[in-house]
C-alpha cells in the first residue's frame, strides 16, 4: 500500500525520469503497471493535480499522472464481485478515452457487445455515439472519455438495479475526480436517474444544464433511443451544440 505522500514521491521520480529522457532526446518512458499499489482502504482518495486553467492544455506529466491514477483505480476494482452483476458478465467494462478529457460521456451500463469486447459503446448505440463525436463534434473517441454508471452487463439488458448502481457509482465518481472534465454528457433516463435522482425525467429535462460533483452536466437522449426514434436526433444535436459552445469548439452548420 502507498500513502498519498508515497504516491506523490513516485510521481516526483516519474517527473525526474521524464526530464532525463527528454534531455537524452528520447520519448517518455513507459509507465510501469505496478508503479502504484493503492490499498483497498476505507474511502478511496484520488490524488489529482490541479486542473489546467481555461485554454491551457494539461502538460504531459499531469496527463501521465491521470493515466496512472485511472490504471490504479482499474486495478483496485480488480475481478470485481461486489454486486450480483459479476455473475453474468464476460468482461468488466471500465471505460476508455483520454485521461485528461474535457468531456466525459456516461451511459447506463455495458450491453452484450460491450460485455464481449470489454469496451464501452462499441455496438450499434456505440456506432451512433461515435458518429456524434466524430461527425457532430469534430473530435475522436480518443479526445473524450466514455464510461458507464455500472461496469458490468445487466442480464438481458435489463436496467441496472438500485443496489448495483449504489455499489458501482463510487468508481464513476473516482473516474470523474481523476479526469476532472469540464462537462459530463449523461446519456438517457437510466444514467440521468442514477446521477441526478430518481425524479429525473429525460424527455422534460434533457438539454438543460445540471451539475454532478460540481461538474456541469448536460443530459441528453441515449443513442439506443435515437436508433428507435431517429427524429429525436435533432434534439440531441441541440444538446451537443450547447456542450460544444461551452467547450469553445466551433459549431459548424449541420443537416
Ligand atoms: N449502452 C450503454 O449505456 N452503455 C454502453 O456501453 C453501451 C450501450
Ligand atoms: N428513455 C430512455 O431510457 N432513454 C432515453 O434517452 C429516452 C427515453
Amino acid at each position: 500500500m502507498n500513502t498519498e505522500a508515497e504516491i506523490r514521491e513516485i510521481f516526483s521520480h516519474m517527473r525526474d525520469l521524464l526530464t532525463a529522457y527528454r534531455e537524452m532526446g528520447l520519448g517518455p518512458p513507459p509507465v510501469p503497471a505496478d508503479a502504484l499499489c493503492v490499498s483497498r482502504g476505507p474511502e478511496p482518495k484520488p490524488v489529482r493535480p490541479a486542473p489546467p486553467r481555461a485554454g491551457e492544455t494539461m502538460d504531459r506529466t499531469a496527463a501521465l499522472e491521470c493515466a496512472a491514477l485511472l490504471e490504479a483505480l482499474r486495478d483496485r476494482i480488480g475481478d470485481c464481485q461486489r454486486c450480483k452483476l459479476c455473475q453474468g458478465r464476460t468482461h468488466l467494462v471500465f471505460g476508455e478515452g483520454s485521461p485528461e478529457a474535457r468531456m466525459v460521456f456516461v451511459g447506463e451500463g455495458p450491453g452484450h457487445d460491450e460485455d464481449m469486447a470489454g469496451r464501452p459503446f462499441v455496438g450499434e448505440s456505440g456506432k451512433l455515439l461515435t458518429r456524434i463525436i466524430e461527425n457532430g463534434m469534430g473530435l475522436t473517441r480518443k479526445d473524450v472519455y466514455i464510461c458507464n454508471v455500472v461496469k458490468c452487463h445487466p442480464p438481458k439488458n435489463r436496467d441496472p438495479e438500485t443496489d448495483e448502481i449504489e455499489t458501482c457509482i463510487p468508481f464513476l465518481k473516482e473516474q470523474l475526480a481523476i479526469i476532472g472534465p469540464e462537462v459530463i454528457c449523461c446519456l438517457g433516463r437510466v444514467a440521468g436517474q442514477a446521477l441526478l435522482g430518481t425524479d429525473f425525467k429525460i424527455s422534460a429535462e434533457r438539454g438543460k444544464w445540471r451539475s454532478y460533483q460540481g461538474i456541469p452536466l448536460m443530459p441528453t437522449f441515449h443513442p439506443a433511443y435515437l436508433l428507435r426514434n431517429p427524429s429525436a436526433k435533432r434534439l440531441v444535436w441541440e444538446d451537443i451544440k450547447k456542450i460544444m459552445t461551452r467547450l469553445g469548439l466551433e459549431v459548424k452548420p449541420h443537416g
